[in-house]
C-alpha cells in the first residue's frame, strides 16, 4: 500500500512542482494524505497533510520547495488513523534524517516501545516512521548509512520498500522488501519509486529492484548491494518502450470511463496474445492432466475465476474450483498436492491475500500459474508460468478492462481446452464496441432514474451470476449504496422481502436462461419492483421488464461477457451524479498489499 518517490539531483533546484506530479501519478496506489521533503544543505523541508495532492500540496505551497533530495509519498493508512502526523515522510528524533515507505511493517507495535525505550522521539503511530527510526537507531550507534540499513533490514517484518536520506550528503538510499521499487536514471538526476507512471515522464532508463537490494542514488549514478552481505551488485538499465498515453484520462472526465472504452481495444490484444503465446499450451496441458484445478482470486478477479470455472464445465467439459484466496488456505491447502494446478488471478499481481495463497499452494507442491497485468509484479515471479492481461496501465480503483480481459483469457483457455476453434472469439471486441455505443444512452437515463436508491440488487444465472456479482461490486464500490449481487433462483429464499414501490432490481438475462430469468421478473413487478433486464433482444424481456437494456446477438457466453458493460457504465454514472469519484472511492486503493 501507498507509494514513494524519491529524486537525487546535482544541485538544490525547484523540486516540488516534480514532486507533485510524481505524487499525482501513484494516487492510484493510495490517497488518505501526501507529504513531500525535500534536503538542502543542513536543512529538511518537511510538509504533508490529510487529503489529495492538489489540496495539500496547494496548502502548504509544495511547488516552492527547493532542495538537492526530494522525497514524495502518498498514503492509503493502515497503521495510524489518517492524520497530520501520521502522514509521511517522517523524520527522526533530531530531524537530520527523512524518509518514507511503502507497504506494512508488521511488528510495528514492537519497534515503536524498543524505540521509545531506547530514548529515540516517536511522534507517530505509523509504520513508517518506523522505518527511518530502525535506520537511526544503528547510525546512532556509529554504523555506516549501508550497515545501518542492512541491519534495520532484518529489524523490519512485513513487506515494504522505503527511501531515505540525511542532511549534509548527496545521496538518498532505498531499499526493497516485497513491495516494488524501480529506479530511474536521467540526465543530472536519478529517482526511485514504488512504480513507473511517476517515472516514466521523467525518464525511460530503468532499473528493476529484487527484494534484499540496498539503492544509493546520487545525482549521476546509482549503486546496487546486497542486503545479505553488502556485495555491490551489477544490472544493467533497461528502457522501457510503453507510451505514457494510458496514464493520461485522454479527454475523458475520469480514469474509469476511459478504462471502459479501452475495453475493446485490450480485448484484442490479450486474443492476439494468447493465439501466439507458447506458455498457453503449457498452462493447458498441466490443466488437462491436474487432478484438481482452482482458479484463485480476490474481488473482482475472483468473479473472473467464478466465469472461467463456469466456461471450463460448460465447454470443455472440465471442473475447476473458483475459490477466494484467503479462504483458499483453510479450505483446501491442506488438501492440495503436486498433482494439482491453481491459475492465480490478479490485476496488479501484488494482492497480498492472493500472494499468501499462492505461497502456501507453492509449498505444498502444487503447480501454480498466474494471470496478472503489472509485468514483473511478485505474482509474476513466483508462478511456474503466466499470462500477461495486457491492459497496459488500469488507473481507475474500480477494475473494468483487466475484468473484461480475465473472462476472455479463460474464455480462450475453455476453448483451446475443448479443442474448439478460437477463432470465433475475434468477433469479442466488435461486439463490445457495439454493446458500448448502443447502451451508453439508455444506461445514463437508467443511472438517474434509480439513483435516489441506496439498496438494490443484482441477479444472474449460469454463466451471468459471476456478471451479477461484479455489477454490484462495482456498484457499492462507486456509489456506496448497498448492492448485493446474487443467484437469481436465491431472491425468492428471502431478500424478495425488500421489494417495495420502485425497488430497483437488475437481472442479467443469458440468451438460454431467459424462461427461468421471467419468473424473477415477474416476481419482482408484481409486488411493485423495478425490474430491469439486461440481455439479448427478446419479446418476453420487453413484455415483462420494466426496463430492458439489449445486448448484441452473441453465444451465451460471449452474451455474459458483454452484459457486464452496461452494469460498469450503470455504476459510474450513478456514482458521478451522486458526486463522487469513480476513480478513486473513499477508503479503498487499487493495491491490496495487505491482509
Ligand atoms: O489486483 P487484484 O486483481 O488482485 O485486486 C483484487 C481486488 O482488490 C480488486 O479486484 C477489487 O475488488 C477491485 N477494485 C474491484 O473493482
Amino acid at each position: 500500500m501507498c507509494g514513494i518517490f524519491g529524486i537525487v539531483t546535482k544541485d538544490d533546484q525547484p523540486l516540488g512542482p516534480i514532486l507533485i506530479e510524481a505524487a499525482k501519478r501513484l494516487t492510484y496506489r493510495g490517497y488518505d494524505s501526501v507529504g513531500a521533503a525535500t534536503i538542502r544543505g543542513e536543512k529538511i523541508d518537511l510538509r504533508k497533510d490529510v487529503g489529495r495532492v492538489d489540496d495539500v500540496a496547494a496548502k502548504y505551497d509544495f511547488a516552492e520547495m527547493t532542495g538537492s533530495r526530494g522525497i514524495t509519498q502518498l498514503r492509503w493508512a493502515t497503521f495510524g488513523e489518517p492524520s497530520q502526523v501520521n502522514s509521511q515522510p517522517h523524520l527522526d528524533s533530531d530531524g537530520d534524517l527523512v524518509g518514507a515507505h511503502n507497504g506494512n511493517v508488521v511488528n510495528n507495535v514492537e519497534l515503536r516501545q524498543q524505540f521509545i525505550s531506547e530514548g529515540l522521539t516517536v511522534r507517530s503511530q505509523n509504520d513508517g516512521e518506523s522505518c527511518v527510526h530502525a535506520v537511526e537507531r544503528y547510525i546512532n550507534k556509529g554504523y555506516d548509512f549501508i550497515d545501518a540499513i542492512r541491519l534495520a533490514y532484518g529489524d523490519l517484518a512485513g513487506d515494504y520498500a522505503f527511501v531515505i536520506g540525511r542532511v549534509s550528503d548527496d545521496k538518498l538510499y532505498a531499499i526493497k522488501k516485497g513491495s516494488g521499487l524501480v529506479v530511474g536514471l536521467g540526465e543530472g538526476f536519478t529517482c526511485v519509486s514504488s512504480d513507473l507512471p511517476s517515472i516514466l515522464p521523467l525518464t525511460r532508463t530503468i532499473i528493476r529492484i529484487q527484494d534484499g537490494e540496498i539503492i544509493t542514488l546520487w545525482a549521476g549514478r546509482v549503486e546496487l548491494r546486497s542486503v545479505k552481505d553488502g556485495s555491490v551488485i551489477l544490472r544493467d538499465p533497461e528502457t522501457v518502450t510503453e507510451t505514457m498515453d494510458a496514464v493520461q484520462k485522454g479527454g475523458y472526465p475520469h480514469f474509469m470511463l476511459k478504462e471502459i472504452h479501452e475495453q475493446a481495444q485490450v480485448a484484442r490484444e490479450v486474443l492476439h496474445m494468447l493465439e501466439g503465446s507458447s506458455e498457453v499450451r503449457t498452462v493447458l496441458e498441466k490443466m488437462r492432466a491436474a487432478r484438481h484445478l482452482y482458479f484463485i482470486g480476490c474481488g473482482t478477479s475472483y468473479h473472473a475465476c467464478l466465469a472461467g470455472a463456469v466456461y471450463f464445465a460448460q465447454i470443455a467439459g472440465r471442473a475447476a474450483i473458483p475459490v477466494l484466496a484467503p479462504q483458499f488456505v483453510p479450505q483446501y491447502a491442506p488438501a492440495v498436492n503436486h498433482e494439482d494446478v491453481g491459475m492465480f488471478v490478479s490485476q496488479s499481481g501484488e494482492t497480498k491475500d492472493v500472494l499468501n495463497a499462492l505461497q502456501i499452494a507453492n509449498a505444498k507442491g502444487m503447480t501454480s500459474f498466474g494471470l496478472a497485468n503489472v509485468i514483473g509484479s511478485t505474482l509474476t515471479k513466483a508462478t511456474a508460468g503466466w499470462l500477461p492481461l495486457c491492459c497496459g496501465y488500469e488507473i481507475s480503483v474500480p477494475a473494468t478492462k483487466t475484468f473484461t480481459n480475465q473472462v476472455i483469457a479463460f474464455l480462450y483457455m475453455a476453448t483451446r481446452m475443448a479443442g474448439h476453434d478460437t477463432h470465433q472469439l475475434e468477433q469479442i471486441p466488435e461486439l463490445m464496441e457495439e454493446t458500448i455505443a448502443a447502451v451508453a444512452p439508455q444506461v445514463e437515463a437508467i443511472a438517474a432514474e434509480i439513483n435516489k436508491w441506496n439498496d438494490l440488487y443484482t441477479l444472474g444465472y449460469g454463466t451471468t451470476y459471476p456478471i451479477a456479482l461484479e455489477g454490484a461490486l462495482k456498484l457499492k464500490e462507486i456509489t456506496y449504496a448497498h448492492c448485493e449481487g446474487m443467484l437469481s433462483t436465491e431472491f425468492k429464499h428471502g431478500p424478495l422481502s425488500a421489494v417495495s414501490q420502485g425497488y430497483p432490481v437488475i437481472f442479467v438475462a443469458g440468451p438460454e436462461d431467459v424462461p427461468l430469468i421471467l419468473s424473477g421478473i415477474n416476481e419482482v413487478a408484481c409486488r411493485g419492483g423495478h425490474a430491469i433486464a439486461i440481455g439479448e433482444e427478446d419479446a418476453r424481456l420487453r413484455a415483462n421488464a420494466n426496463d430492458v437494456i439489449f445486448i448484441p446477438k452473441s453465444n451465451p457466453y460471449i452474451n455474459a461477457l458483454l452484459a457486464v458493460l452496461p452494469l460498469q457504465l450503470l455504476s459510474y454514472h450513478m456514482s458521478v451524479a451522486r458526486g463522487y469519484d469513480p476513480d478513486f472511492p473513499r477508503n479503498l486503493s487499487k493495491t491490496l498489499t495487505v491482509d
